[in-house]
């Protein structure tokens, strides 16, 4: 069990990079029980994890070293020629004797398992309620991705002590506390895209990007595998990593309040950032404007919520955190669309009367309510200092 975590530890440094591959983590293990390997999914078309650990093993200590050796890692290895040849090639090849596999691929060209055991490999395969918790923040999104042909949702807010998400008018400014912000940086860095509703857009001109440069420290006690990882991008992140980032960006129509300059500058400062963007609209003269500017937009009815996420996921999105205003966070969660919640819980009191999912004195009861009505179930409770961080699931 200790080395298939140390698999998913490593698991988490290929999320967003490794698409449309799943992000896998792999551990090598020597006949003297001391770790000789480690590695994860690369870019697509290079190495996969065991293909990584297997390199490294070999640079490090020598090809003699692999013989007898235990090969963990978190997906089930492949068995055919895609971009890269068969891992299970490279396993028989270099003499790896046991491969302990955390989950079984689900696609049916992959069958490595069965391939290593007709080499007379010893494969020990887990029950995947036994890393229930690193699937979740792993390989879910993946799985989830490729049978619903959607990628897996994550609405995000923060709110204040009375639930409000944003004050009567304008920019809401920050709500959390700096723990908080750190927090979300780093949570940022466990999905492959975010997409941004078109009252943010007009508010607060989000750029969306994860801007922590590891000099802050959250002093998070690690009690689960999601804590255990926005600790460990503070320790080692590779930072080009994010270059990959997919932007999803719902913009709001051309009037009054967001007119072709607004719209100009948005669009040249998303050009400038690392990642790729993607614009939604419902304006058909907005997007005409765009396309003579040179920028691609999708046209989409904004409570055509289903087909902006089939937009998503033709583009490249698996796990898609979502960062909106209270009319759409209102929107999602009564039509059940997140698979999981972040709610960044403040103590400090805003603007006296605010903006909640609905127009009233006690919002964060009504808030609560409304979660629970619509089938989401508690997994955690993280303290930040004077926040307080709850994450609910879809039941
Ligand atoms: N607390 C947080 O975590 C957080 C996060 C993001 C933003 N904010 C704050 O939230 C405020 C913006 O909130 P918001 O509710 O106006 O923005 P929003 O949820 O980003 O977008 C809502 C706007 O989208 C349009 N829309 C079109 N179809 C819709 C549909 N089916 N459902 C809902 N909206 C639809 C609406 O325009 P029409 O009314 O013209 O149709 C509506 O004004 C700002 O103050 C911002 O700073 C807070």
């Amino acid at each position: 069990m200790k080395y298939l975590h140390e698999a998913f530890m490593q698991s988490i440094y290929a999320i967003g990079n490794s698409d449309p591959n799943p992000p896998v983590g792999a551990i090598l293990v020597s006949n003297k029980n001391k770790i000789i390997g480690s590695g994860y999914t690369q870019v697509y078309g290079s190495h996969h994890a065991e293909i990584m650990a297997i390199e490294e093993a070999k640079k490090n200590h020598g090809i003699d070293s692999l013989i007898g050796s235990t090969l963990y890692v978190t997906l089930e290895p492949c068995n055919h020629f895609g971009k890269t040849p068969p891992c299970t090639t490279a396993i028989k090849k270099n003499q790896i004797s046991k491969v302990v596999i955390a989950s079984l691929d689900q696609t049916d060209k992959v069958n490595g398992a069965e391939e290593l055991r007709s080499s007379n490999i010893d494969v020990k395969l887990y029950n995947s309620d036994d890393f229930k918790d690193e699937l979740l923040w792993t390989l879910d999104a993946f799985h989830y991705a490729q049978k619903n042909k959607k990628p897996r949702v994550i609405l995000k807010w923060a709110q204040t002590s009375s639930g409000w998400l944003a004050p009567m008018s304008g920019k809401s400014g920050p709500i959390s506390n700096a723990f908080s912000r750190e927090a979300v940086f780093r949570i940022r860095k466990l999905f492959n895209s975010i997409l941004v509703t078109p009252g943010t857009v007009l508010s607060d001109r989000p750029l969306l990007n994860s801007r922590f440069n590891g000099s802050f420290s959250l002093n998070l006690k690690n009690e689960n595998f999601l804590l255990k990882s926005l600790s460990a991008f503070e320790l080692n992140y590779p930072d080009e990593y994010r270059k990959n980032i997919k932007r999803f960006i719902m913009l709001p129509r051309l009037d009054k309040n967001w007119n072709e300059n607004d719209l100009k500058e948005y669009l040249n400062l998303q050009a400038s950032l690392e990642g790729s963007y993607f614009f939604i609209t419902d304006d058909p003269q907005q997007e005409k404007l765009m396309t003579s500017w040179g920028f691609n937009c999708f046209v989409s009815d904004y409570s055509d919520i289903s087909g902006i996420l089939n937009y998503t996921y033709k583009m490249g999105a698996i796990n898609l955190m979502v960062e909106a205003g209270p009319s759409f966070c209102k929107h999602f969660i009564e039509n059940s669309v997140p698979n999981l919640l972040f709610i960044f819980k403040s103590r400090q009191e805003q603007w006296g009367k605010g903006r909640g999912f609905f127009l009233s004195f006690d919002a964060a009861q009504n808030n609560e309510n409304k979660i629970k009505e619509s089938g989401y179930i508690k997994l955690y409770n993280i303290q930040l200092n004077t926040d307080e961080l709850q994450v609910y699931q879809k039941k």
